[in-house]
């Protein structure tokens, strides 16, 4: 306890943090700070740097420049006393594939000391924690994608860590599995955990994030809650394009034809394709190109509406390229 230094305020500061693999600044001098309490969210394409990032802080992964502490411990100095208070949950899904569901847990939970009654109570917490309390024998190599994951979970958890990264925790699980995990996640803080979380799924971070970090070639671009990264794009407007049912139509091919137009930045459509947003430069004025696009296709406008933009939107606008792709 005597090398502790920072108030818990902050309970994780990371500055100038740089790492490189050859020639590839994979995280190039980053800043930020979380709070003790917080869901900090953390986004990026691929290749960006997060799980670089993640793995630094949770001792897997030597830095090359800069300084990171949490709990007031610092990572050059105390990197055993950070790693006995972090679960990470890994992109990869790391299991033990011939032991049972519980032996994973305990396996891991093992790992930081836990034994006895007190490991066995914490495997049982840690999978129905995850819904997989019914499947505490069955063999991870036996499970399911979503049931992998969630397993994965559980192993990260289970020792009650005070800092909880998970990195793409919901990747391949179903909805009500991904609800499940979004939920345990804010019971997991309001029981005093700190959380970061990374996830491509944007929905997922405005639902639970306090705040957002966006980076990008290992540079951080954007910080803030929601509402504040939301009022950095003003350059910027989306309109809504709702249409009549029309199975099996192009709606690929409709894109690809609109993001050609003058002043559209992006086009995308929702789940099911019934509701398009499109987003325009400020200046764009006249809809009568989208609409022949819409005519071509025979397709039927319900409803048209121009909103602000989302955060999708803004992520576009801070790194240029779509979360979703590589
Ligand atoms: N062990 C390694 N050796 C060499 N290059 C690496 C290594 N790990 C990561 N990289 C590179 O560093 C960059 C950042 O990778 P990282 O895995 O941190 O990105 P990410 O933001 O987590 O991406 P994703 O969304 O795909 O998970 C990438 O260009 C990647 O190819
Ligand atoms: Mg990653």
């Amino acid at each position: 306890m005597e090398n502790r230094t920072a108030t818990n305020e902050q309970f994780v500061t990371v500055s100038g943090l740089t790492k490189r693999f050859g020639d590839l600044v994979a995280v190039d001098n980053l800043d930020f700070s979380v709070a003790e309490g917080e869901i900090f969210g953390f986004l990026g394409p691929n290749g960006a740097g997060k799980s670089t990032t993640l793995n630094i802080i949770a001792t897997l992964l030597s830095l090359d420049k800069g300084e990171v502490s949490v709990a007031g411990y610092d990572l050059n100095k105390d990197a055993r006393a950070i790693k006995a208070i972090i679960g990470l949950v890994p992109q990869e899904i790391a299991l033990l594939p011939n032991l049972t569901a519980q032996e994973n847990v305990a396996f891991f939970a093992g790992l930081y000391g836990l034994k006895g009654s007190r490991l066995k109570e914490a495997v049982q917490k840690a999978l129905v924690f995850v819904g997989l309390a019914e499947q505490a024998k069955k063999r991870a190599s036996k499970m399911s994608g979503g049931m992998q994951r969630r397993l994965n979970i559980a192993c990260g958890i289970a020792h009650d860590p005070k800092l909880i990264i998970l990195d793409e925790p919901t990747v391949g699980v179903d909805a009500q599995s991904r609800e499940h995990i979004m939920e345990g996640i804010r019971i997991l803080r309001d029981r005093g955990a700190t959380i970061i979380y990374t996830s491509h799924y944007m929905p997922e971070v405005q639902e639970i994030c306090d705040r957002i970090a966006i980076i990008d070639h290992g540079r951080l671009v954007g910080l803030g809650t929601e509402q504040e990264l939301l009022r950095v794009v003003t350059d910027v407007k989306s309109i809504v394009v709702r249409f009549e049912d029309k199975p099996g139509f192009d709606s690929d091919g409709l894109i690809r034809r609109l993001c050609v137009l003058p002043d559209v930045q992006r086009a995308v459509f929702n789940e099911g394709a019934t509701e398009l947003r499109i987003d325009v430069t400020l200046g764009f004025a006249d809809i009568t190109p989208l609409v022949k696009e819409f005519m071509a296709l025979d397709l039927r406008i319900q409803s048209l509406n121009s909103e602000a933009p989302d955060l999708e939107t803004t992520f576009l606008a801070l790194t240029g390229r779509e979360l979703r792709q590589g």
